[in-house]
């Protein structure tokens, strides 16, 4: 069965889902998204997203495509077009179509598209074998508190880890890993203290994250916030990462080195099922 596509107020099949050679998304990656995980047909954690969309438009002084109402409504409607129990619903605004020109088009008119994809998120092999990275240089710009769509840097450093044998890169700035091509990145040291980056301009503050540090400092562990490098994940008790995507999900190896036992971590397995857990009792985390 085809998709349905959410482009700019209609709901289209996606041969008809189009968007202009001219809109400022194509041509300078002017154009930022979220991405929802949907549970039991349920949009997890959706206010925080559109919060961190929104954060994001006012960054880049864009303005919302319409209300928030509006979007969930949409949202709503494209789950159900689509019959998505469990999956991925992205939604993409730019600041739209204009003759193309470095400096912003003065009346800028909003592309807004919204797709889904159906996954088995729950049941990913991913989290019962974990996954292995390797260290690269973090070569993005310098605003990654910004969801935009520039996703080139990443998704190179993504490919170079599949074409090593990998599943997936951290990068490394300044010696210290910022976060993985599409997740927040942690370490979990003595079975007991879970270590991961600070919120700043050089990683995406994830929607994941926060939750997750909550649920960690709620079920007693120690939360530090603070960078560590490749050395300090090769020592650790066990590592992991966190996506609206992949809630939690352990990390076994880093550069051919087993991190712990070399198997999937308890305190990320704990974390993940409280992560489950809590989204299938209540959508909002
Ligand atoms: N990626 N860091 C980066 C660079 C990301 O792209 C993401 C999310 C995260 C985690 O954020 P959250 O917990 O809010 O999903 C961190 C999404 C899943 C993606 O681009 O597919």
């Amino acid at each position: 069965m085809s998709r349905i596509f959410y482009v700019n107020g209609s709901f289209v099949d996606e041969q008809d889902a189009k968007i202009s050679v001219l809109d400022r998304g194509f041509l300078f990656a002017d154009a930022v998204y979220e991405v929802c995980s949907v549970l039991n047909g349920k949009l997890i954690d959706n206010r925080a997203h559109l919060a961190r969309l929104h954060r994001s438009l006012g960054e880049l002084s864009m303005a919302a495509p319409c209300s928030d109402e509006e979007i969930v409504s949409t949202q709503r409607r494209l789950l159900e077009l689509n019959s998505i129990n469990e999956g991925l619903l992205y939604l993409q605004v730019s600041r739209g179509v204009a003759d193309r020109d470095f400096s912003f088009p003065a009346n800028p008119s909003s592309s807004f598209v919204m797709f889904t994809q159906q996954k088995n998120l729950m049941d990913n092999p991913a989290a019962k074998n974990g996954i292995r990275v390797i260290s690269l240089p973090d070569i993005r710009w310098k605003r990654r508190d910004i969801k935009t769509v520039g996703l080139l840097a990443p998704s190179m450093a993504k490919q170079q880890a599949l074409d090593a044998g990998a599943n997936d890169a951290w990068m490394v700035e300044d010696g210290f890993i910022t976060e993985g091509t599409s997740n927040n990145a942690y370490i979990v040291r003595h079975d007991k203290v879970i270590q991961t980056r600070h919120l700043g301009q050089e990683i995406l503050s994830g929607i994941t994250r926060d939750a997750v540090l909550r649920f960690a400092r709620e079920a007693g562990y120690k939360v530090v916030e603070e960078p560590f490098t490749v050395d300090q994940v090769k020592t650790a008790s066990e590592a992991f990462f966190t996506s609206a995507s992949a809630f939690v999900t352990p990390v076994v190896g880093i550069d051919g080195v087993e991190i712990g036992s070399g198997k999937v971590g308890r305190v990320a397995i704990q974390l993940r099922d409280v992560y489950l857990e809590t989204a299938l009792e209540r959508e909002e985390l």
